[in-house]
């Protein structure tokens, strides 16, 4: 098969890319390399995309139409849509990045399956679209229209952009919400990558909301499996799960499906647990909650299992310390990096781990 995949040198998308290649899929990468995070560690994922012979790579902007049509040249079976301005609080800060990348440009991915006529196609949306929604678990047809900070509403609008277009269109799309996604190669501005770092150097980890948040955390192995799956199951009446959790759309091969870990963890104890993975006791500095947080998210995910026969399973403990066991690796590596002034980046970290 052959995969479109938008955002390869991001954290989701490089797995995801991986994991494809592997099974000797053909892959072609289209990623912006913006520089919200190091962008050595987007360098450092690119290049171990790049050792597969499946795999090309295209480096530019969503809002590159261009650019887009190039990468979609050999007509893919499937395009997945992930490339994004992430982050929920820095949406405060600098909302135009993500009107630009995750209306504009998702609009563009729309534009180009319009054209191209995928079998399906995907897209990351989030979890953030419930906000601060208190009926848990968070099903898909719960509200999803209050969002609290403008990455939530550049994903709602995503999702409503994209119905239309499968209404119009008839390309059968898939908006999956993304529960706070961890694991190996995460991305630096995330808690796990902050705690970790912070407690390996002997710095505070700053817990926001006095740590009474939570967050049903989702390992990224567990969310790879399920796009997979999702990938096989494109929205149709023939792919019906017939009860009332489905959100296939009645007016276009639509729907929404959540991927959460299905374990809902309070921040407080997310922090013991990547004490216990460091082995070191963290320094712990109480901060007011974030402008734009949401108190709780928890993923209903019987939909995904109706769909899939698949559900995320990966206990909390093991993903971090697979986490942590790579991130000393990598940490150790870019060292060694610097101090011979290799400029190739870390050659010995791969994948999953050390
Ligand atoms: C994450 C991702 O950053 C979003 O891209 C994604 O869409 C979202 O999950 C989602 O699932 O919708 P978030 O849950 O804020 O957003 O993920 P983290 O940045 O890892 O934060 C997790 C929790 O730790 C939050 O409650 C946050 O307030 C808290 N936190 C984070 C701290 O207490 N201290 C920090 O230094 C960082």
């Amino acid at each position: 098969m052959r995969y479109l995949i938008t955002g390869t040198a991001g954290f989701v998308g490089f797995h995801l890319a991986h994991r494809l290649l592997e099974a000797g899929h053909a892959v072609t990468g289209f990623d912006g390399m913006t520089p919200y995070y190091d962008v050595t560690l987007k360098e450092q994922r690119n290049a171990i995309l790049a050792r597969f012979p499946g795999f090309t790579g295209i480096t530019a902007m969503l809002e590159d139409r261009e650019a887009l049509e190039r990468a979609a040249a050999d007509t893919p079976d499937v395009i997945v849509h992930l490339a994004a301005q992430a982050g929920v609080r820095y949406s405060i800060e600098a909302p135009e990045a993500y009107l630009s990348s995750n209306i504009v440009g998702s609009w563009n991915v729309l534009e180009l399956a319009k054209t191209v006529r995928p079998r399906h196609l995907l897209l990351a949306s989030s979890s953030s679209v419930y906000g601060a929604n208190d009926h848990i678990p968070f099903g898909e047809t719960d509200r999803a229209d209050e969002p609290l900070t403008i990455y939530a509403a550049s994903k709602k609008s995503m999702e409503v952009m994209a119905h239309s277009y499968a209404h119009l269109h008839k390309v059968p799309t898939t908006a999956f919400r993304f529960f706070t996604v961890y694991g190996p190669w995460g991305r630096p501005d995330m808690a796990l990558f902050k705690f970790t770092d912070a407690i390996l150097n002997g710095k505070p980890v700053e817990i926001y909301g006095e740590g009474r948040m939570s967050r049903d955390f989702t390992y990224i192995d567990d969310l790879v499996e399920a796009i997979l799956c999702l990938a096989d199951v494109p929205p149709s009446e023939e792919n019906r799960v017939g009860d009332a959790l489905d959100t296939l759309s009645r007016n276009a091969p639509f729907r929404v499906v959540n991927i959460g870990g299905g374990q809902p963890t309070e921040l407080i104890r997310f922090v013991d647990t990547v004490e216990q993975a460091v082995g070191r006791p963290a320094l712990r500095r109480f901060l007011p909650m974030q402008q734009g947080d949401v108190p709780r998210t928890y993923a209903d995910h019987r939909l995904l299992t109706a769909l899939t026969g698949f559900t995320p399973a990966t206990p909390l403990e093991h993903g971090v310390g697979e986490f942590v066991r790579w991130y000393r690796a990598w940490r150790g590596d870019v060292a060694a990096a610097k101090e011979s002034r290799c400029q190739e980046g870390p050659a010995g970290t791969s994948i999953g781990g050390v």
